[in-house]
């Protein structure tokens, strides 16, 4: 059994490594280096190879390289019938839940104004609420989100979410459908985006959204730079109805040079590493997926292609 590897921001090397150990008789072969079209049944993929798909005439299944698959979905004529998979790992997880904790204290204890009363060499004390003083809204309750509720929980936050269907996590307030999005948005000192990019949240946090959160609140999107309207979220910063904005993904990366994202005041960039698969757990969690696939077991962590997730 063969697996194409395509990625430009993955070392294939990294993943070679990792499934040589967890599944050595799996022939490993990197983009563009195919070899026999009929031989590939695995495609582990990050960038989208276009039509590429459409040619392995006996592929059985397609597993993306990260959590998110909205690339693949949009930017790929995917072959039917064959299942998508997704990466789900506790490595993955810890990442974000890591990435998510820092940025919500970085926003609470107010440390991008220190870092510009440091720039001004100028020692200056800031009043700062306790964490228990204010609530963080997680939009998007799946994998991630309820790993980072969790932790904003323990660290003493109020936490409450916003997801498509009614979720039940003890002490978290949940809002469930479009309905209830603005209800939602109104408890949210800090926003916290962790939902998929599909066509119903491309866009979603607009001027409108944004006006909804109350004065003065902070937006960290760990999830897509799609879920944002880009020059909305500017106007917000500006205007000072936003107090920060922490972006880990921007619609266009890398984020060019010039964009007006990275003079924006009041932002903090990061360049899309809030969680990035580990080679090594990853291949496991894929290897786990291709046995499945060998002896005819359903596959987990399998993508809805018509929820785009
Ligand atoms: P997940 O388990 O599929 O959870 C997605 C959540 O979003 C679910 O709660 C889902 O609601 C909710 N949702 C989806 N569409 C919605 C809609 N239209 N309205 C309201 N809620 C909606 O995904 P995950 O594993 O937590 O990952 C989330 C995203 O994080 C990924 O898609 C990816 O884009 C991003 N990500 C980023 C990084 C990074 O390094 N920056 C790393 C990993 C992942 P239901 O529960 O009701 O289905
Ligand atoms: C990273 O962005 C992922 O989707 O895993």
């Amino acid at each position: 059994m063969s697996l194409i590897f395509c990625s430009r921001t993955d070392d294939p090397e990294e993943w070679r490594a990792a499934f040589a150990e967890h599944m050595p008789d799996l022939e490993f072969r990197v983009w563009p280096n195919v070899g026999a079209l009929e031989d590939i049944e695995i495609a582990l993929v990050w960038d989208p190879m276009d039509r590429q798909l459409l040619d392995f005439p006996n592929l059985k299944m397609i597993a993306s390289l990260g959590a998110g698959v909205d690339h693949l979905l949009a930017g790929t004529t995917l072959p039917t019938g064959v299942p998508m998979t997704r990466i789900v790992d506790d490595n993955l997880t810890q990442g974000m839940r890591e990435w998510v904790l820092l940025y919500a204290l970085y926003c609470l204890r107010r440390v991008p104004e220190y870092l510009a009363f440091q720039q001004a060499e100028d020692w200056h004390r800031l009043a700062a609420p306790f964490a228990y003083e204010r609530s963080v809204g997680i939009m998007g309750l799946g994998v991630l989100g309820e790993a980072c509720a969790k932790s904003l929980q323990e660290i003493g936050f109020q936490v409450s979410s916003w997801s498509r269907r009614k979720k039940n996590l003890p002490g978290v307030d949940n809002y469930a459908g479009a309905d209830t999005l603005d209800d939602f948005l109104a408890t949210c000192n800090i926003l916290v985006c962790l939902m998929p990019l599909t066509p119903l949240t491309e866009g979603i946090i607009d001027s409108r959204v944004i006006n909804v959160l109350p004065k003065g609140a902070c937006l960290i999107n760990g999830a897509r730079g799609g879920l944002v309207v880009e020059a909305d979220l500017i106007e917000a910063l500006q205007s000072g109805h936003l107090s920060h904005a922490v972006l880990d993904v921007t619609r266009q990366e890398p984020l060019p040079a010039g964009d007006p994202l990275w003079r924006a005041p009041n932002i903090t960039i990061t360049p899309h590493v809030a969680s990035i698969t580990d080679a090594m757990s990853g291949a496991l969690l894929v290897s786990k997926n291709i046995c499945r696939v060998r002896t005819g077991e359903a596959l987990h962590h399998l993508v809805d292609p018509k929820a785009g997730y």
